[in-house]
This record gives C-alpha cells, structure tokens and sequence, in this order.
C-alpha cells in the first residue's frame, strides 16, 4: 500500500465529547510574536534549516473548529451526534440524485432508530439559489426544527448553511450577505458529504444564486462552521466518474490556490501539501473504480483537509473565474476549476515559481507517481524553482488526463466569447472576494489573457 493509502480503511472512533464552535475566539497569534523576548538565532542555523524558517515570525489566525469523523459508515452514528448536542427535531437537507442513489436512506434510517422523526427537504438543485432556501426555512419554521443535518455535495451543504441563517432570523436573507454579517450562533448542523470536493463540511462560507439578479451571493461566517462533518466514503460508491474527477479537481484546486494564496500559513501549507499529495495519487483510482473504498477514503478525506487550508489561507485568481464564468454559463464548479486551473498557475509563475517548485519536490520525492502514470512527477536533481513549477503544471495536465476530464471551456459549454463578453466576465471576477488572494499583481488583462487561452 502506498504512502497517500496508510491507515484510511479502518473505522475511526467518535470522540466522546464532540466539541463546540467557539466564536468570538480572537487571541491573535501576530501579537504573541511581537511581544516574544526570544531572541531569533539566524546566523548560527544551517542556510537550508535558515530557510525552511524563513517567514516563520509572520502572525497568522488559523481556525477549524468543526469536529470531524472519519470512518467507513460513520453516518449512521449521525443519531449520536444529534444527541450529543441537544437536538430533539432534526430538518435533513438533500437532493433528489441522492434519494434515487438510495445515498440518503441509511442516514434517515440511523435518525428514526436513534428514535427522531427528521424533516425530509430533498428539493436542492445543483448549484442552489435562495428560492429553494426559503422553501427548507418556512417547512423547518413550521416543523419547529432545532438542528440540521445535511447529506449531500456542496449545493446542498450551502443550502444547509443558508437555511441554518434563516431558521434564526428574520428579514430577507439577502442582508446577511457578505462577510461576519452574523451576530448570533445558529442552530446545530451536522454535515455529511456525499462528494469529495468542496470542503464545505468545515469551511466558514456559504454560496447560493439569487434567481432574480442572477448574482452568487456569499455568506462567510465563523456562526457557518458546521458542529460536525462526518466522513463515510461509503456513500460516494455511486457518484459517477465524471462527478467523481470534476469534484475532485475542486479540492486539487483549493490546495494549489491556497498553498500560494497571500494568506496561506505554516498550518494551511502542511494541509494543502498532503492533501494535494493524496489527491495525485487517490483521484484517478476513484474515478476509474467508484467502489474501490481505499481511494474513495482518500479523496474525502483530502478535500476536507483541503477545505481547512482554504477557508484560513483563501483561493485565488482560479475560483475567482470559475465563480463569475458558473454563474453566467451554469458550468459545475469543480470542472470550471479544472479547466482553469493550468491557466491560472501559469499567471502566478511569475511569483509564486519557489512555492509550485515546492510542491511538486514533495510529490516528486515520495517516488510512487511514476507508478501512477504521471512523467511530470519523476525525480530530478539539480533543477531549479521555475522548471519544477512548470512539472507541476504538467502534472495538473496529467491529472486531468488520468481522469479523463476536458481541457477547454469550449468543451464544458462556454460559448465563443467576444470581446465586451470577456471583459464583462474579467471585471466581474476582479470583484470577487477570491482576486484578493491571489499572489502578486492580477489585471483585467491577466485575466481576460485566461479566458481566451482556455477556450
Ligand atoms: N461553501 C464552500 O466552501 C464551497 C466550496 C466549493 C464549492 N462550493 C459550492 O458547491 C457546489 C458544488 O457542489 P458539488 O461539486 O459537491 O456538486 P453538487 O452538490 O452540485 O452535486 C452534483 C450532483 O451530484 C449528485 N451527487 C452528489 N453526491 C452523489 C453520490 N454520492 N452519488 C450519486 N450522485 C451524487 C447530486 O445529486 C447532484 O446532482 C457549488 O454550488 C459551489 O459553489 C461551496
Ligand atoms: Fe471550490
């Protein structure tokens, strides 16, 4: 069994105490530094141990309090959980896909024999909007729920969240838009992914489209952490390959964009690292054997790592395009990442060459890609930063390829797109809230010379 495989098929044992979200935690790190007397002892280090440090005193604020379990079927101890947190009448989130896969059914089946009678509200639609948000918030309004547990990719994790808003407010939810527009704690959630991707099961956001501006709106919230995320890799068995690769690419996306991100830290880095190394070697196996549950272990359990690492060090120029070029064109979001990801990487070359050289030594390193089918991951000596950051372009490429994805906006349904139409969707993305993670300089132009190169 290879490195990324170790230790993923035996059941992990729920924690006795599933911890609370702690909001309002502040203690800043940045201010522990500046007060420290500790002298830094620089010269007397080793240059490479001088430069494995070198950043070290930055300040930073990482934050995951979502409790994770991980374990093949796991989700039918969801009852416990429920318990645990005082819950008495629980509103479960899906979607149809998930009701005809009988994905949802064990997860209801575990509730009624923990003795609840869930709220079923199975109406998400991919990519979900605030319409189907306030149909979940009048039925859990009426049913009295008290919790949510939501079963489901990230349509419905996102829906969860909003829905989670609305159940403790009133007003349009519109005005809670935004970032830390949430005074109060919310209702006590419980996620449990049936993809491998997104990461929202521990991430602090939430996205849904308002049908009448045709606008993704974005929650970010500490209140949006989930209390729970609970990993079963046995309910992805039936997610279809071309899911499995597209949502995949999602979290491969998340660790490259958050390694090199303006804001990424020594926890996110470690995160992004490992994840991305299990995401190389996992996707391909899960996409080409949807039952093979070693690999659909791995990938579930590095899109969650992946999602740690994003919701504290950010994304970037990738996710800023793929969420403008989505909401125009109704692209899936993990496949708009993966087309636009080369692309993207390519732009940051120019400053983030030592970090991308960085990741592909780890991968090149660990000597098994070779095995996997990957040329770009073979080990080289003496090679510098920016032709080990373009191997690890090529080894996206690869990827892509292993899992049998397009490579082109033109082959996911994007049109041909004019001149005004380009820079429309540039402008948009300018203001996204991803562009400000992004490393070094990005223009209009950078990203209409995206665009165009993807087509
Ligand atoms: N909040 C965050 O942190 C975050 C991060 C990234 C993406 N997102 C959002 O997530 C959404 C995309 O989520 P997604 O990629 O997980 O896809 P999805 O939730 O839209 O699901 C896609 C399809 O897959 C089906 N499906 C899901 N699990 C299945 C299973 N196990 N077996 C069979 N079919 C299954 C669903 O029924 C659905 O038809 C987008 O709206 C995006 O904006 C959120
Ligand atoms: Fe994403």
């Amino acid at each position: 069994m290879d490195i990324a495989f170790r230790h993923l098929s035996s059941r992990t044992v729920p924690s006795a105490h599933p911890c609370m979200t702690t909001p309002g935690a502040n203690s800043c790190y940045a201010d522990d530094v500046r007060k420290s007397k500790v002298p830094l002892r620089k010269n007397s280090l080793s240059s490479s141990l001088s430069s494995a440090m070198a950043g070290m005193t930055q300040g930073f604020l990482f934050r995951s309090p979502t409790t994770v379990n991980f374990g093949v079927d796991t989700a039918t101890g969801v009852a416990d959980f429920v318990t645990l947190h005082g819950g008495s009448k629980v509103l479960l989130v899906t979607d149809k896909g998930l009701v005809q896969h009988k994905v949802v059914q064990p997860v209801i089946q575990a509730l009624v024999d923990g003795g609840f009678n869930p709220v079923v509200f199975d109406d998400v639609p991919p990519d979900s909007d605030l319409n189907c948000v306030q149909r979940a918030v009048e039925i859990g309004k009426k049913e009295d729920c008290d919790c949510i547990v939501a079963v489901g990719g990230g349509s419905v994790i996102d829906t969860a969240k909003v829905v989670n808003i609305g159940l403790c407010n009133d007003g349009d939810l519109r005005d809670f838009e935004g970032i830390n527009c949430l005074t109060d704690r919310l209702k006590p959630m419980f996620v449990i992914p049936t993809t491998a991707g997104t990461g929202s099961e521990v991430s602090a956001v939430a996205m849904i489209r308002d049908l009448e501006t045709g606008k993704k709106l974005l929650y970010g919230s500490e209140f949006l952490y989930a209390n729970m995320a609970i990993l079963d890799p046995q309910l992805l068995v039936s997610l279809p390959p071309k899911l499995t690769a597209a949502t995949g690419m999602d979290a491969v996306t998340h660790c490259l964009e958050s390694f090199v991100s303006r804001t990424s830290n020594c926890l996110s880095d470690a995160l992004a690292l490992e994840a991305g190394t299990m995401l190389f070697a996992s996707l391909p196996r899960a996409t080409g054997h949807g039952d093979d549950i070693e690999a659909r272990s791995a990938t579930l359990i590095a899109s969650c790592m992946a999602g740690m690492a994003f919701t504290n060090a950010g994304v970037g120029v990738v996710h800023a395009l793929a969420h403008s070029v989505g909401g125009k064109y109704g692209t899936h979001h993990g496949l708009t990442n993966a087309v636009l990801l080369p692309f993207g990487m390519k732009l940051n070359l120019a400053s983030s060459a030592e970090k991308y050289a960085k990741f592909w030594r780890h991968l090149s390193g660990s000597g098994m890609f070779t095995e996997i089918g990957y040329e770009s991951f073979v080990s080289k000596d003496h090679i510098d930063d920016l032709a080990a950051a373009n191997l690890l372009l090529n080894g996206v490429r690869e990827l892509m390829k292993l899992c049998k994805l397009p490579s082109r906006l033109k082959d996911i349904g994007v049109p041909e797109l004019g001149k005004e139409e380009l820079l429309e969707i540039a402008e948009i993305s300018m203001t996204d809230p991803a562009i400000m993670f992004n490393p070094g300089e990005t223009t209009v132009d950078d990203l209409v010379t995206i665009l165009r190169e993807a087509f």
